[in-house]
């Protein structure tokens, strides 16, 4: 299984299907110290798939810490993110000078527990499900949901800031890509992405999910500026 479908080039990414026995620092060791065998497998399986993946890049298999809110700490000029579940382990990494940020999520292809639909999928969303359920008619919210832990991947490495379920609101396409749009942005964000682009699969039972933030991308508020900057010079 792959994950190369679902990103863009230069982005390097490993799959594992099957717990490894791998290497880990002192310190990524202490991370899972007190955690049950399962976790500490797929922690140290997702640790190797992450050091393949830089390899790729052209980065020695570096150590990956954890910072104050568990995302992953990447060595200096690195972006990337990891994602595990039940007979899934994967990670993806770029140059930051390609790439400004990404995030990957994987879950079981089932739908979303009782309860849980309407805490994840905004009143928009849920008003759309009446065409977008036949993109995937069990497990739409899920998919939904899934998107969206992609783009809280890519966003937190960024911002550093929280961003909530109904703080997004997702358009799913059935050509496996999606968009999404964040909602009303106080001061501080004003300058973070407003706007995702994500792609999707299905595939042994899992629905796998990115979000790309390219290096190009202009903010509405960084556009205007730059507009006004060549307006400026032309004057
Ligand atoms: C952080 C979160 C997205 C992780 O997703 P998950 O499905 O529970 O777990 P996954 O196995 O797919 O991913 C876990 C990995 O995510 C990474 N991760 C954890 N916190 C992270 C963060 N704040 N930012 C980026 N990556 C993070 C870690 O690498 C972690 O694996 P590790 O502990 O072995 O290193 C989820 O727990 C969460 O807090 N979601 C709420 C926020 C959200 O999704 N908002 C939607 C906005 S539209």
């Amino acid at each position: 299984m792959m994950l190369d479908d679902l990103l863009p080039a230069g982005v390097s990414s490993s799959v594992r299907t099957r717990d490894i026995e791998g290497f880990l620092s002192a310190d990524e060791a202490h991370i899972v110290r007190n955690a049950v065998e399962t976790r500490r497998r797929e922690f140290t399986t997702a640790r190797m798939c992450a050091r393949e993946a830089l390899e790729a890049l052209g980065f020695p298999p570096a150590e990956i810490l954890q910072d104050e809110r568990r995302a992953p700490i990447w060595p200096e000029g690195v972006v990337g993110s990891i994602t595990h579940c039940s007979g899934f382990r994967a990670a993806a990494v770029a140059r930051s000078t390609v790439i400004r940020s990404l995030g990957i999520d994987a879950e079981p292809q089932s739908p979303l527990p009782d309860g849980l639909a309407e805490l994840v999928l905004t009143s928009e969303e849920q008003t759309a499900l009446r065409s977008t359920r036949e993109v995937l008619p069990n497990e739409i919210e899920r998919l939904i949901f899934v998107i969206k832990e992609s783009i809280y991947k890519a966003w937190y490495p960024l911002t550093r800031a929280w961003l909530g379920f109904q703080d997004v609101t997702v358009t799913v396409a059935a050509d496996g890509a999606a968009s999404a749009r964040r909602h009303a942005a106080s001061d501080e964000q004003v300058a973070s992405p407003q706007e995702f682009y994500s792609r999707w699969k299905i595939s042994r039972g899992l629905i796998l999910a990115s979000t790309v933030i390219p290096r190009d991308t202009l903010e509405p508020r960084t556009a205007a500026c730059a507009e006004k900057r060549d307006h400026d010079h032309d004057g």
